[in-house]
């Protein structure tokens, strides 16, 4: 059997996975224990697995996961409290069901938003101290800044400025365990101009006194972008501010972007591009090995490459709509793959 993962890591950061609820038996719930010291939900405790209808709180499949973390002495990571997408409409629609979005009248506009406010901190709450003494890092907003370098023209936004991530912050930090880390996560946070964006933002955030531990940086890369150099260069900058960064939701997909979704089936992919993946592999360890005191836990989008979803996307933008993907050390038969020697070494 492969020498466990989590074990060739253990003094420098945890290693963890997102799963649904059913990877937690069978094969795949044997392969989380053997390698894995930290565990994510990838869907279900978003905004709407978690309260679908206003007051309405669905815990049973998180708590699944929750239980799983306990059972096996695993990190939890809970993502997210706060998002863009996944997020039921019923926030954003007043009590007299118009949409808070389109509002144009100022006094309404300020009513509004305190009422979004306020069913922020209800659903925040509700969750934080049902799950305080599990979890150890929060995902307290994700994606807040767009591509452009922008704050994201979210409703959330739209209908309360940044102070949706202020309270998201305070609401938290007042209920957490004092222990546990807030963290604010994105994608494509080595890459400018977002990453000076995002920089900025919780530089002013932090002076303002909001309660920011870390950077959680997802890393959905490539063979090839971005570069080693930029990811090193990002994890220092945010550490010079004093903040902790995790990488929270990696795979490295053997395509560019857009995805050319040329191998139908993991078998039609070659060795040479699993070899590249190998060697991409390597590079990133080594990496996050000699950024260690920055940097507490790497935590792939999934386990094995039955399950990612990178196949959609593969298959979406694909000429005729079939495309595998194939971007963990683990392969759909949850056998090692070149990837896992090279992390190994
Ligand atoms: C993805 C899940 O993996 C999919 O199953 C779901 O359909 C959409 O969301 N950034 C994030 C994650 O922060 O929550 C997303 O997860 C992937 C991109």
């Amino acid at each position: 059997e492969a020498d466990p993962i989590k074990d060739r890591y253990e003094d420098s950061f945890d290693i963890g996975a997102a799963v649904e609820p059913y990877q937690l038996e069978g094969e795949q719930g044997e392969i989380l224990k053997r390698h894995y010291s930290s565990i994510v939900a990838e869907n279900v405790m978003k905004p709407i697995s978690i309260q679908p209808e206003e007051g309405k709180f669905n815990f049973e499949e998180a708590d699944k996961i929750v239980q799983f973390a306990k059972d096996n002495d695993m990190e939890l990571r809970f993502h997210t409290l706060v998002w863009h997408s996944q997020v039921p409409d019923w926030f954003f629609i007043d009590k007299k069901g118009n949409s808070m979005v389109d509002e144009t009248d100022p006094k309404q506009q300020e009513k509004n938003k305190q009422l979004l406010l306020k069913r922020l901190e209800k659903h925040i709450k509700t969750i934080v101290k049902r799950y305080k003494d599990d979890v150890d890092s929060w995902d307290v907003v994700n994606e807040v800044v767009d591509d452009n370098g922008n704050l994201r023209e979210s409703p959330w936004y739209k209908i309360t400025g940044t102070d949706y991530i202020k309270t998201a912050f305070e609401t938290v930090r007042k209920y957490a365990d004092e222990d546990a880390k807030l963290f604010i996560n994105d994608y494509n946070t080595e890459v400018d101009p977002k990453r000076t964006a995002l920089y900025e933002l919780v530089k002013d955030l932090l002076e303002d006194g909001v309660p920011i531990d870390g950077v959680g940086h997802q890393s959905h890369i490539q063979l090839g972008w971005p570069s080693t150099d930029a990811m090193e260069e990002t994890y220092q900058m945010f550490a010079e501010l004093g903040l902790e960064n995790q990488i929270t939701e990696l795979d490295v997909s053997i395509y560019g972007w857009p995805p050319s979704g040329e191998f139908n089936t993991y078998e039609e992919i070659t060795d040479d591009v699993l070899q590249q993946q190998a060697d991409r592999y390597n590079d990133l360890f080594k990496l996050y090995e000699r950024n260690q005191d920055i940097i507490s836990n790497v935590t792939f989008w999934g386990i094995a490459d039955d399950h990612t979803w990178l196949d959609d996307r593969a298959s979406q933008y694909s000429n005729d709509g079939i495309g595998k993907d194939a971007p963990f050390v683990f392969d759909p038969d949850y056998n090692v793959k070149p990837a896992y020697w090279e992390i190994m070494d």
